[in-house]
């Protein structure tokens, strides 16, 4: 019998995971550089981080991608940790390292700061910047940006408590000295680049506001978008919808606005190079991200 070759699987885990970006990301991706491997989405509901796990050993998958709410548990779960899985506690992606070891990795931090510079042409060193919200994705990008040179990282969130967790993790990186505060609604006028990281905005499937109608969760913003001036940045990590109400308010008032789409884009593409050793089609991927399919 002739030998047939046999795809690679990568997939993403998560709930909801059906209605995902990633496989379009990804498998457009393997079609630009002529991988023959194909990426799917598995429903892995909270809990079920750590068979997921021995699930992708047993099936040798090549790679996946972690969505909520499994980010703590695989980190805690997989054998190896890189850096800042330690000290976000998080992890988005793993890669099999041989042997059945499993390492995990997180790409969030390393996609914002490409995304920043892929949309706005600016990176984070020397900037001021105002965060909005204290959990896992505030804290990859506080760590992301303190790592690359921002000089004031000020995070505002409803439970303050959070917000000093965001801010502690910024000024754990060796990088810089001490960038991270708890900032307030006061910080955000002065910040070269202001950043949702709430859920806030989020479309229907969010639990922001349980009870209320996808229409008001949609038209909720994370501050009031005028304390936002032209000549500043910002960017919503949000990008379900696409266009949230404070991006369309904000965009009205002249203020350079960004949706999370590229973030997305480039946390896969990180994750693509770790996977595949192949130089990732970034440009592919983000027209992937934003067809989303
Ligand atoms: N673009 C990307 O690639 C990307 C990657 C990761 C995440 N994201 C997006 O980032 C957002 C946050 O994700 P996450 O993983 O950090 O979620 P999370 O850990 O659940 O944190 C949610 C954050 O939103 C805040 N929040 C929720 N409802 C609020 C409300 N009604 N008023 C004020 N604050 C509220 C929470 O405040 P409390 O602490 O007070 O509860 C918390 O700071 C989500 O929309 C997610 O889709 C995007």
């Amino acid at each position: 019998m002739s030998g047939l070759s046999i795809s690679r699987v990568a997939a993403v885990i998560g709930e909801p995971a059906r209605h995902s970006r990633s496989p379009a990301i990804h498998n457009a991706a393997f079609a630009a550089t002529g991988i023959d491997w194909v990426f799917t989405a598995f429903e892995v509901p909270v809990g079920g981080g750590s068979a997921a796990l021995e699930a992708m050993r047993v099936l040798q998958l090549a790679g996946l991608s972690v969505t909520m709410p499994l980010k703590v548990e695989v980190a805690e779960a997989a054998d190896l940790r890189d850096d800042e899985v330690e000290v976000l506690g998080a992890a988005n992606c793993i890669v099999p390292v041989g042997d059945g070891r499993l390492r995990a990795v997180n790409t969030d931090a390393i996609g914002f700061v490409a995304g920043l510079e892929a949309d706005a042409g600016i990176g984070p060193d020397g900037i001021r910047v105002a965060l909005l919200g204290g959990g896992g994705a505030s804290r990859a990008v506080a760590w992301g940006l303190a790592a690359a040179g921002a000089v004031d990282v000020a995070v505002i969130n409803r439970t303050p408590a959070r917000a000093q967790a965001a801010a502690a993790i910024a000024n754990a990186t060796p990088r810089t000295g001490q960038p991270g505060r708890v900032g307030s609604i006061d910080d955000i006028a002065g910040a070269d680049l202001v950043v949702n990281a709430t859920s806030v905005g989020m479309g229907a499937g969010t639990s922001a506001h349980p009870g209320r109608t996808a229409h008001s969760r949609r038209s909720a913003m994370p501050c009031d978008p005028t304390l936002l001036s032209p000549g500043q940045v910002a960017v919503d990590l949000v990008y379900e919808p696409t266009e949230t109400a404070w991006l369309a308010a904000l965009r009205q008032r002249g203020v350079e606005a960004h949706n999370g789409l590229s973030m997305l884009a480039y946390q896969a593409a990180a994750a693509f190079e770790l996977w595949t050793g192949v130089e990732a089609p970034v440009e592919v991927m983000r027209r992937a991200a934003v067809a989303g399919r």
